[in-house]
This record gives structure tokens, C-alpha cells and sequence, in this order.
């Protein structure tokens, strides 16, 4: 038995992490699942590192509730990031859970993200010729403000129709809202996702207001959809009746809007970027994929699986249950750590191999069973087009700084990637 990674396993508390973790938690992550894989925390919650085992939480929504009200409470108080939290769909249960994702999935099926693609090649091609003006000033440029941070926040934009002149503060309000998702907070990291909250609120409230007043296409505006509700089957009666519609309360209306941006803003920035920096460091992989433009699919796919967007989620369980083999008592607190089931050799052979042709490739990164990801056609979308025009651009594009990562635990990305385009 490898006794350093013993004591990676037997030290590890997710609310004591280090600079080294931050910078690679893999090795730690490894040692999680060879030796500790239902991992006890000081604070007597578990954390999960193996596919198998995230994947049977994800199966029984029942028993592993989303519900953050009982651990939300203590962490945020009596708050607007309370409200926020615990009002999202993804921290519900059905049926309110059920009531908002029919909703948001709606307006985002294959049709409709399909449609979206021309807007997004547009967008993607301007902020590319704006890039390229400024390498050839001889700016370095930062793929991160530039690029990645710039794409999901217009898609996400343009899906709750955010008129543009109001769109500048949106990605600094998700950034502050979900840094407050952080296993630790600090009175000013709470105090900055309060502020976030309130002040999207007051700019949704607007929206809302004017939107009631004029709806437009509940097919493809999600705002319009999430206000006019949706419409009951009568009890029965012929497929087709109705029995009038149901709507979401004010504050669910507008809390479920704000959880849409977070949803799909720092999630697929970090994608695009991840995406970017895991070429940037194997030349052979850029290479292939310059040459293989078909690969483009698969080599999404990899960056979700390799260096998952979003690291961690969380469960809470409703009831006695064995996971991995021990057992759970109810109301007990459990980490899904999707960072490490997606590097767990069982399904996945050489897992610390990048390799933009890997199939099968049935990663979590999107999650699984009645929460998985309603954006992921949207996500894994604006990766593909994003990606694959900056490769065509810019081939030979280097790192001019040292890239910066963010020091999140729950959310894998980087806060710049300061570049040199024209190589
Ligand atoms: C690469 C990009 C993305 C990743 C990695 C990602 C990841 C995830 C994950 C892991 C979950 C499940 C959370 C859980 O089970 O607790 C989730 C849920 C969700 N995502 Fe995404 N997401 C991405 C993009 C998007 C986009 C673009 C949107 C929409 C615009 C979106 C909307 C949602 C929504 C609404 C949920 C909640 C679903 C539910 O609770 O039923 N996501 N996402």
C-alpha cells in the first residue's frame, strides 16, 4: 500500500484544502477512491470519489435529496442567498423541481439550441476579429476575459433577454454567487453573492414587469415561458384537456432566472477555457485536431470529462442507505465529486490520459438521473463552435504569462490565460 497516498486520503478535509490541491487535486483525488472511497469529513458528511457510486446516488433522487434548506441554513442565515439557494430548481426536490425544469427544458430542447447556432458562430467570429486586432497591435490577450468569459454570458443573455446595454454586470453577479457556493466563506464572499442577488432581483424585476406586459414567443423566449407557467392536464379526461395553467411564484419566477445565468455561465466559460489550456499543454493533441477537425465531438467530451467544469455537487440523504458498501444514517450530508469519478480507471482506462479520441467516454460532468444538466446541448454547443474557430484562427496560439487559476474547489477554471495569438 502507497503510503503517501494513505495519508493524502486520511488527511483530507474539503474545508481545509491547499495551494498544491488547487493546482492539481488528481493525486488526492486518486488516493479518495483507492483507499477512502466513502470518505467521512470532520463534519461528519461524506465525500464520493467513484463513478459507480456517484452514479448510483444520481439513480435514487428519493433517497439522495437535493434539498439545501437544512445545510443551507447555518451557511448563509437568514438571507438573499438563502432564498436564492434554496428556491433553485437544482437545490429542490419535485414537485417544485419538476414544475421549473419542464419549464427551462422547454425552450432549451435540441430544436431550439440548434437554432441558436448561427447567432453563435456570429458572435464567436466577432470576438475572434477582435481578438485578432489586437494580437496583431502586439497585445497579448487574455482568452478568458476575451473569449471564454464572453460567450455564455450573451447566449445566457440573449435566453432571458437581457436588453445588451444591461448586460455588463451579469457575469461579475454569477461570479459572486456561486463563489458563495464554496464549502468555506469568508463574511466578505457571503456579503458579495447578498449583493449579487439583490441587485439581479431589482434587474429581473424589470424584465419581468415589461415581459408581462408584452410576451413574446413562450417557444423561444424562457422568460415568457417561465411567466405564463404551464398548463395542467385535467385529471381524467382526454389527452389535451386542461384544467388551466400553473404558474411559479413571483420570487420562484425570478430566483430560477438567476440560477439560468449561473447555470450556464461559469460553467461553460470554464469549459471553453479548460478546453484551450489542456491543448495549449499537449502540442500532439492540438495538432490532431487541427488535422481532424471531426474530432471536435469527442474532444469536448474529453475536456468535460478530464477537467470537469463543475467539480462537486451535494445530496443529503432521506433515509438509512449503503453507499459503496457502508452505510449511511438519514439526514447525512454527502459530496458527489465528479472531478474524481471521472478519472476512475473502471470506466475509464489510462484516465490521466488526455486523448480527444476517446470513446466510449461516459463521463459525469453533466450529472445523471432527474437533475442532469438541461443545458448540456447549449454547453457542449458554444464549446464546439468556440473551440474549433479558435483552432482554426489561431493555431498557433502560446501562453505570454503564467495562466492564472481560479482557487475554487466546486467550480475547475482559470481567471486568466494570458496569450500571445499569432504564435
Ligand atoms: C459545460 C457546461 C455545463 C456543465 C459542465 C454543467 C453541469 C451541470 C451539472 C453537473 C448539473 C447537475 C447538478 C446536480 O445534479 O446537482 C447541472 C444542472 C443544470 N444545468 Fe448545467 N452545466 C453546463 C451548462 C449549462 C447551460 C448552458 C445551462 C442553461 C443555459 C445549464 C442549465 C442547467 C440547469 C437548469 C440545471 C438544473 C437541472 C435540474 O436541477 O433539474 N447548464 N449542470
Amino acid at each position: 500500500m502507497n503510503s503517501a497516498a494513505l495519508a493524502l486520503a486520511d488527511g483530507f478535509d474539503l474545508k481545509q484544502l491547499t495551494d498544491a490541491f488547487y493546482d492539481d487535486p488528481f493525486p488526492t483525488y486518486r488516493a479518495l477512491r483507492e483507499h477512502a472511497p466513502v470518505k467521512r469529513m470532520p463534519d461528519s458528511s461524506v465525500f464520493l470519489t467513484r463513478h459507480a457510486d456517484l452514479t448510483a446516488v444520481y439513480k435514487d433522487a428519493k433517497t439522495f435529496s437535493s434539498d439545501k434548506r437544512e445545510e443551507f441554513g447555518p451557511k448563509y442565515g437568514d438571507s438573499a442567498l438563502f432564498e436564492h439557494h434554496t428556491t433553485s430548481l437544482v437545490f429542490n426536490d419535485p414537485p417544485l423541481h419538476t414544475r421549473v425544469r419542464r419549464l427551462i427544458a422547454g425552450a432549451l430542447t435540441p430544436h431550439h439550441t440548434a437554432a441558436m447556432e448561427g447567432g453563435l458562430v456570429q458572435l464567436v467570429d466577432r470576438l475572434l476579429d477582435a481578438m485578432q486586432a489586437r494580437a496583431e497591435a502586439g497585445e497579448t490577450v487574455d482568452l478568458i476575459e476575451a473569449f471564454a468569459g464572453a460567450i455564455p454570458v450573451e447566449i445566457i443573455g440573449n435566453l432571458l433577454g437581457v436588453p445588451e446595454a444591461g448586460r455588463a454586470p451579469l457575469r461579475g453577479w454569477s461570479l459572486a454567487i456561486l463563489g458563495a457556493l464554496e464549502p468555506v466563506l469568508s463574511d466578505e464572499v457571503k456579503a458579495r453573492g447578498n449583493r449579487a442577488v439583490t441587485e439581479m432581483l431589482a434587474c429581473l424585476e424589470g424584465l419581468v414587469a415589461q415581459r408581462g406586459h408584452a410576451p413574446l414567443d413562450p417557444e423561444t423566449d424562457v422568460l415568457t415561458r417561465l411567466i405564463q407557467g404551464e398548463v395542467i392536464a385535467a385529471p381524467g379526461t382526454a389527452p389535451g384537456s386542461t384544467s388551466g395553467r400553473e404558474r411559479l411564484l413571483a420570487k420562484e419566477l425570478l430566483h430560477n432566472c438567476i440560477f439560468l445565468l449561473n447555470a450556464g455561465h461559469e460553467t461553460t466559460t470554464n469549459l471553453i477555457g479548460n478546453g484551450l489550456k489542456c491543448l495549449l499543454d499537449r502540442p500532439d493533441q492540438k495538432r490532431r485536431l487541427i488535422t481532424q477537425p471531426g474530432l471536435i465531438n469527442s474532444a469536448i467530451e474529453e475536456v468535460l470529462r478530464f477537467e470537469s467544469s463543475n467539480q462537486l455537487g451535494n445530496r443529503i440523504t432521506t433515509a438509512e442507505v449503503q453507499v459503496g458498501g457502508v452505510t449511511l444514517a438519514a439526514r447525512t450530508q454527502v459530496t458527489l465529486c465528479i472531478g474524481a469519478a471521472n478519472r476512475d480507471p473502471a470506466p475509464f482506462p489510462e484516465p490521466d490520459c488526455f486523448d480527444i479520441g476517446r470513446t466510449p467516454n461516459r463521463h459525469l460532468a453533466f450529472g445523471s438521473g432527474i437533475h442532469q444538466c438541461v443545458g448540456m446541448g447549449l454547453g457542449r454547443l458554444e464549446g464546439r463552435i468556440a473551440i474549433a474557430a479558435f483552432l482554426a484562427r489561431f493555431p498557433e496560439y502560446r501562453l505570454a504569462l503564467p495562466a492564472v487559476r481560479s482557487r475554487r474547489v466546486r467550480f475547475r477554471g482559470h481567471l486568466a490565460l494570458p496569450c500571445s495569438l499569432l504564435g
